[in-house]
């Protein structure tokens, strides 16, 4: 009879804790994603769903039929709202951050509009504005007890100083002056951005971890498409007839959400994380595609045969490596792009697939 009982014991606490160890860990906590139909937010909403979050998303317009897909995400009918919200209205955002556990503050025009991107005299950019309102909804909201910040990449490496051995961490930034001085006022602007939050979280005493992704490839999950799947686009279409004498880091959007979502639930995670899986040189990048899709127009010459080849820079991801994330390779991530692009109607299907078993391990 005691082993019995024994037995019994064991197998209802071996049962008890299987049982608590399905319990999704976001089961019970609210957050809030800005510009929650974006490529990358949008990823994000999916994956807080399924770890049992209950999401509050900013878009600009709830009814916009763009925003379908949200709506279609599993346990979305049950725990997704979507907040009507700008990033230049204060109060909205306020109102969408209310009642949450945690923020991911993604929203931001994806532009070298400076307008748009940093403050036009005495007013402000979506980017650098709607970073200040985010912090200072989640201080005054309470339970707030951590933002995540969707920076970029745009703010480490536009360094003019920046020596060839140097690897690329989170410790670099971009040279404001640089960016100014080349217009590029989208890293502009998030270097901007990225520090504004920085000191508008460390005055208000509010919990701040930043992620910084390099180029985003992988399917999309929106109707629309963004800027960077444009970047890969233009070597199908037959927009780009060359491409250029350039490098470019390159990350999986699936690993963008992860990466969010990991440094919001280690307690222990700070600072800012540099999230990429590989650095290619844009011949790097034709080529794969060439090799996965040869019916497109993929451009076989360089728009620059003066200069030597520029030499792709050495990158860390070990922060985040640390934290268990493993990277999807780019191959892989691009060759679901262009999938994905072709299932959107943003391409045509042309024939010629190569099966999907034949792909791993395709470089350049
Ligand atoms: N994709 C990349 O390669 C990459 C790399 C590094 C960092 N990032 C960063 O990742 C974040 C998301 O980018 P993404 O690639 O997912 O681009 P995206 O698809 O263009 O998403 C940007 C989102 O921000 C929203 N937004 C822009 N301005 C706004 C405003 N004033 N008020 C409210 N919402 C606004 C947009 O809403 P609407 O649709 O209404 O315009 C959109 O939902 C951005 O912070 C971007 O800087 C992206």
């Amino acid at each position: 009879m005691t082993v019995v009982a024994v037995v019994d014991d064991d197998g209802a606490g071996a049962a008890a804790a299987q049982q608590q160890e399905e319990v999704p860990p976001g089961r019970g906590q609210t957050v809030c994603v800005t510009g929650a139909a974006g490529y990358i937010a949008s990823w994000l909403v999916k994956l807080l769903l399924e770890r049992g979050y209950t999401v509050k998303g900013t878009v600009r317009n709830p009814d916009d039929p763009k925003n379908a897909h949200l709506k279609a995400l599993d346990g979305a009918a049950e725990r997704l709202v979507l907040c009507k919200a700008d990033l230049l209205d204060y109060d909205a955002i306020r109102a969408a951050v209310d009642g949450c556990h945690g923020v991911f503050h993604t929203a931001s025009p994806v532009t070298d509009d400076p307008e748009q991107m940093v403050e036009p005299a005495g007013g402000g950019g979506g980017a650098v504005r709607g970073t200040q309102h985010v912090i200072k909804a989640a201080a005054e909201a309470g339970a707030v007890r951590r933002v995540v910040f969707t920076s970029s990449i745009g703010a480490v490496t536009m360094d003019p100083n920046r020596g060839p051995d140097v690897v690329v961490d989170e410790s670099c930034w971009s040279d404001l002056e640089f960016c100014k001085k080349t217009k590029n006022w989208y890293c502009y602007g998030k270097a901007v951005a990225e520090q504004a939050a920085r000191r508008a979280a460390e005055e208000r005493g509010v919990d701040l971890v930043v992620v910084n992704p390099v180029l985003v490839v992988g399917p999309l999950l929106q109707p629309t498409v963004n800027a960077s799947a444009v970047h890969i686009l233009k070597y199908l279409d037959g927009s780009a007839r060359k491409y250029a004498n350039a490098v470019q880091a390159y990350v999986d959007v699936r690993d963008v959400a992860a990466a969010h979502v990991r440094v919001f639930e280690e307690p222990a995670a700070s600072g800012r994380y540099l999230c990429a899986e590989r650095v290619l040189h844009r011949e790097d990048v034709v080529h794969i595609l060439a090799k996965l899709f040869p019916e497109y127009p993929v451009p076989t010459r360089c728009s620059d045969e003066v200069n030597p080849r520029k030499q792709p820079y050495k990158m860390s991801n070990k922060k985040l490596q640390d934290l268990g994330l493993q990277f999807i390779p780019v191959s892989d991530s691009l060759h679901e792009t262009v999938k994905s692009l072709q299932l959107k109607g943003h391409l045509p299907v042309l024939g010629k697939e190569i099966p999907a078993a034949g792909l791993n391990g395709v470089t350049a």
